[in-house]
């Protein structure tokens, strides 16, 4: 890849993590995501000099210092928060394991047992990268992740697509919760990329060369 270097430091918006949609009070269906990805991505983009923004689903890793945190719970507590950050941001790097389904309807106290079989009826959350594509400038950027068990490429070239991205990240499951990560990196008009497994230390830091030189 050919890219000019951008100047100065630039303005992330990142996610992390993985949301949990309630059933109750003290139930909640969630993935088993780390935030491992989003937090080494924000640590990177720090250490290189940027700005950041960290959206975070509930994680256990310590906060970045100098990152602007904010700290949801839900698919659409995350959406709220991108959306109101989105248009300061030079670069959106969604590294969290939205719900793609929430409760439809969360019982306000907790659900007691019976010894009946229990239903509970789910619906789609808003598609977060979705409406950062359609809403993006010129100028920003906006990468999406795409975590696939098979056809990798082509559903994550599908994905890229569909939410008008500038750049997606495919992974597959084991990279989930583990220090390690494969992936394959697509750029809007350059050939498929697929980087040797390293730590996602190493990967962060990767990505974020690629945004200092992304072309705009
Ligand atoms: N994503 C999002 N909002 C959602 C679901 C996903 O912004 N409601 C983002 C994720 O943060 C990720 C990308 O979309 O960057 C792809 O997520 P993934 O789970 O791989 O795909 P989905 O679009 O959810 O589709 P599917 O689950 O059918 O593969």
């Amino acid at each position: 890849m050919h890219f000019q270097k951008r100047p100065g430091s630039l303005r992330f918006l990142i996610t992390a993590g993985g949301t949990r949609e309630h059933i109750d009070p003290v139930r909640f269906i969630s993935n088993a995501s780390s935030g491992r990805t989003g937090f080494a991505i924000a640590r990177a983009a720090l250490k290189a000099g940027h700005k950041v923004t960290l959206v975070t689903g509930p994680a256990t890793h310590r906060l970045p210092n100098k990152a602007r945190v904010v700290k949801v719970e839900t698919a659409a507590e995350m959406f709220e928060a991108v959306k109101k950050h989105f248009n300061k941001c030079d670069c959106l790097i969604m590294a969290a394991a939205v719900a793609d389904y929430t409760v439809a309807k969360p019982s306000r106290t907790k659900i007691k047992k019976t010894n009946k079989s229990l239903t509970i009826e789910l619906k789609p959350t808003s598609d977060i990268l979705k409406w950062a594509g359609r809403h993006k400038t010129r100028c920003q950027v906006v990468v999406g992740f795409a975590l696939e068990d098979k056809a990798m490429r082509a559903r994550a070239e599908k994905k890229m697509k569909d939410k008008n991205l500038d750049m997606v990240i495919a992974n597959s499951p084991a990279a989930i919760g583990s220090a390690n990560s494969t992936v394959q990196i697509k750029t809007l008009n350059h050939k498929w990329v697929k980087l040797p497994q390293a730590t996602k230390d190493t990967l962060a830091r990767h990505i974020i060369r690629l945004m200092q030189t992304f072309p705009v």
